[in-house]
């Protein structure tokens, strides 16, 4: 009888992959969350109404609320993202204004201030990669590739491959020259069939940025889903 040979077993191409259902921790709390492939949801994490983009990750501790996150976002510890603002203008910024449903019956919670908050969604794009403990308020929208320093406070929006920091955070610099950053966002490598990124993944660690694009600008990276 031959020797097994991995390389010529059909299935042999399939062990590539590692599970792709999302990974959540015991200890999570998630409400109304849609959670895409290989997302990692760590210990004490809290969730509600979050959709996540594929290979998000969450360290541990971090919190998000009404927010659209995209795929390769790295959140470190602690992190916040859509920070509840108390209402400023009622004679208390204490929940009972909004939330006496939890201390009485007959008073339900405010729709009004739940809807507004609801509509201040946070979104985050692609690659986005958010410091220890940094807090996003609510309806800022946060541009692919862009990073956010430790204990940043982010009021405003944030412009793609921006690096910012600090409260409120200021831009420090862009991670790559304009035109650089406007490839990638053309290139957009996140949203490759995982096929593709097997592939491309040691180009990722060894290759220059502007090498890579030159590189994988000259494929087609859908090629592995057209000829099945
Ligand atoms: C934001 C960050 C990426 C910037 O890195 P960098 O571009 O290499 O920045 P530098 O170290 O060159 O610092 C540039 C300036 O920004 C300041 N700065 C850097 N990070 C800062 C932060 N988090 N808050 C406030 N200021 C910060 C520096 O003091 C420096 O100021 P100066 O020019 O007045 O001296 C990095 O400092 C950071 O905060 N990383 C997050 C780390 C983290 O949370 N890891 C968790 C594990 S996932």
């Amino acid at each position: 009888m031959p020797d097994y040979d991995p390389e010529a077993d059909p299935s042999h191409l399939e062990l590539r992959f590692r599970p792709k259902e999302p990974k959540i921790h015991p200890s999570a709390s998630l409400k109304s969350c849609k959670l895409a492939d290989y997302v990692e949801i760590g210990p004490r994490v809290t969730l509600r109404d979050v959709e996540i983009g594929a290979f998000t990750y969450f360290e541990p501790g971090g919190e998000a609320t009404y927010a659209s996150i995209g795929p390769f976002c790295s959140i470190a510890p602690n992190a916040r993202i859509n920070a509840l603002a108390h209402p400023l203008d009622r004679v208390t910024t204490h929940k009972i204004a909004y939330r006496p449903n939890e201390y009485f019956r007959w008073r339900p919670v405010d729709q009004g201030f739940r809807d507004t908050r609801r509509a201040a969604r946070v979104t985050i794009g692609a690659d986005v990669w958010i410091g220890q403990n940094a807090v996003i308020m609510p309806g800022v929208t946060i541009g692919t590739g862009s990073v956010i320093g430790a204990n940043a406070v982010v009021t405003r929006d944030v412009t793609a491959y921006a690096i910012i920091a600090g409260v409120p955070a200021r831009v420090l610099r862009s991670r790559f020259d304009p035109s650089i950053a406007e490839r990638l966002l053309a290139l957009a490598w996140w949203d490759w069939p995982i096929d593709t990124l097997f592939e491309a993944c040691p180009d990722m660690a060894a290759l220059p940025v502007e090498a890579f694009l030159d590189k994988w600008e000259a494929q087609d990276p859908f090629a592995s889903t057209k000829t099945k």
